[in-house]
């Protein structure tokens, strides 16, 4: 596995690549990996013959008052797991190779990330879709990899490949759960026992109505709103939203709607979670 940190070396192995006839993978990363994120290399893995990976902290996509500088970096830990995945390259560039003195252009964002997780966080889409135009013209891939995870996140990006014409597939993979049902993410790690315990309600919650809405028992508006209800009762969490969509566009769904997505966020003590969970409803109900 080779470690790189200048984006011209990367894009030197990227053309070779390319002209050499294999098919790129990229997984973007923050670095603090765990399941979720092995669960990418390993499906970019399976469908192409290069596999590239970055790690990379990226500033512009936290806010003033976000943890950029309380970011776990566990560098060492990251790349004997990706060398364990047999991942082919890790980008791995310094803050100031990605934005240099002077940098000042980026992707614009529309509807799509207004909402949820970009109502509190006016730039952190742009910020992502930046960063990730970036890594996708310096490691040229064929496919990218992205979790279900950060649903809204998967789909504004894929939105941005349609609508800059990027050469590129961006793959969505399942979100990766720990056994109790609670979705894998390096926040975990700040939860004592008795958040643990609490944080469960917000996966247990999404499926619950989830199941319901498969089951025809209500509607959207009302299987958000009793997810609400129950989240907003849950002990020791602080609801940010408890939302059905739609799962293409986010835009709330009318009776005729059937490819949904609940959508939750919340804090235990003093850390975020998000999770989501997919509804598609059989038709002609
Ligand atoms: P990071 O939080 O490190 O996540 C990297 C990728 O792992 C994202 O695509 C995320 O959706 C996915 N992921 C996280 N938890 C997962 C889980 N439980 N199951 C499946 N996939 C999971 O997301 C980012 O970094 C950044 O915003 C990035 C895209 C790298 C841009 O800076």
């Amino acid at each position: 596995m080779r470690v790189l940190r200048s984006p011209a070396a990367v894009q030197r192995w990227a053309t070779h690549q390319r002209e050499s006839g294999h098919t790129i993978g990229l997984v973007p990363t923050m670095g603090a990996l765990h399941e979720g994120h092995l669960s990418l290399v390993r499906a970019a893995r399976h469908a192409c013959n290069q596999v590239v990976a970055t790690i990379f902290v990226n500033p512009t996509q936290f806010g003033p008052t976000e943890d950029f500088a309380r970011y776990p970096r566990t560098t060492r830990r990251a790349l004997a797991l990706l060398r364990h995945e047999e991942c082919d390259v890790v980008f791995m560039p310094a803050g100031d190779q990605m934005y240099p003195a002077g940098f000042q252009t980026y992707v614009v964002t529309g509807d799509l990330a207004t909402d949820l997780e970009g109502r509190d966080r006016p730039t952190h889409f742009r910020g992502v879709t930046t960063i990730c135009l970036k890594l996708f013209t310096i490691c040229k891939p064929h496919r990218a990899y992205f979790g279900q995870k950060d649903y809204q996140q998967a789909l504004v990006v894929r939105r941005m490949v349609a609508d800059l014409n990027l050469d590129l597939v961006v793959k969505i993979c399942p979100t990766v759960r720990e056994s109790d049902g609670l979705a894998a993410s390096s926040r975990n790690r700040h939860l004592g026992p008795a958040d643990r315990e609490r944080a469960l309600a917000i996966s247990r919650v999404l499926f619950e109505q989830a199941r319901a809405l498969r089951n025809g028992l209500y509607t959207a508006r009302a299987a958000e709103r009793r997810g609400r209800q129950a989240l907003s009762k849950a002990a020791g969490l602080r609801l940010d939203y408890f939302s059905v969509r739609q799962a293409h566009s986010l835009a709330r769904p009318g009776p005729s709607d059937r490819d949904l997505v609940l959508l939750a966020a919340a804090r235990v003590g003093r850390t975020r979670l998000i999770d989501n969970v997919r509804v598609r409803l059989n038709s002609g109900r």
